[in-house]
């Protein structure tokens, strides 16, 4: 079953705001980007599998925890590229991954291009990073992708996401949990969600 987590601590709600905004210049909305999927990949990776350890301090021998689980990121191109580096300041010792996928302007079919993954993911938890869920295309493509190399953990982290985009989602990969920072109503006619943000790509990259 998914479990859909729609985050709602007040500092991602500020940034948001700030990322919708049509006047946010592309210096920062790329900082919006990498902060907002900073504080986001932290919540994602709160199932990760632990072990335990112990270390000397300068005083005595503590028990403690360490991440005993392998952790993939991985990027949908071009904007799932904005959240890397937010990504990354959580946790640096993570694998990273890219798919490459973009919507034919027609049709809004996801059109693959690329797709590099980290051998032996199976047991790894799998972050999938894309700022947009709009019709769901990409997303679901991608995660069939990364099944097809035997990906089993995976949570699917998104900014802005569209109501239909979403169900749509849920009903292709009921096993894959969703986080995002807000759901909006509506598409328009050419699969731009409304209020969303406009073009995530062309914001983060100024094209
Ligand atoms: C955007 C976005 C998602 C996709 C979402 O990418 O980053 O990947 O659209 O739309 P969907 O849910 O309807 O599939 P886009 O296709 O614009 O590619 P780009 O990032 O390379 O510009
Ligand atoms: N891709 C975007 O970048 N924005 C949308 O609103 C929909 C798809």
């Amino acid at each position: 079953m998914n479990k859909v987590l729609i985050v709602d601590h007040p500092i991602i709600l500020d940034k948001i705001s700030r990322l919708r905004d049509r006047r946010t210049p592309v210096k920062e909305f790329r900082n919006l980007a990498g902060e907002i999927s900073m504080l986001m990949v932290y919540e994602a990776l709160k199932d990760v599998k632990l072990k335990n350890t112990s270390v000397n301090t300068p005083l005595a021998r503590a028990k403690g925890k360490m991440v005993a689980q392998n952790i993939v990121f991985v990027t949908i191109l071009r904007a799932g590229l904005g959240m890397l580096d937010g990504a990354l300041m959580i946790y640096p010792d993570a694998q990273i991954s890219h798919i490459g996928i973009y919507r034919n302007e027609e049709t809004l079919s996801p059109v693959r291009y690329y797709f590099k993954m980290p051998r032996g993911s199976k047991n790894s938890l799998v972050v999938l990073l894309d700022p947009m869920l709009a019709t769901g295309g990409s997303a679901v493509e991608a995660v069939n992708m990364l099944k097809s190399k035997g990906a089993r953990n995976i949570v699917f982290l998104c900014l802005i996401s569209a109501k239909a985009g979403l169900d749509y989602f849920l009903s292709k990969h009921p096993d894959v949990k969703v986080i995002t920072a807000a759901v909006d109503s509506k598409l328009n006619n050419r699969g731009y969600i409304v209020p969303g943000l406009g073009d995530a790509g062309d914001r983060m990259f100024g094209t």
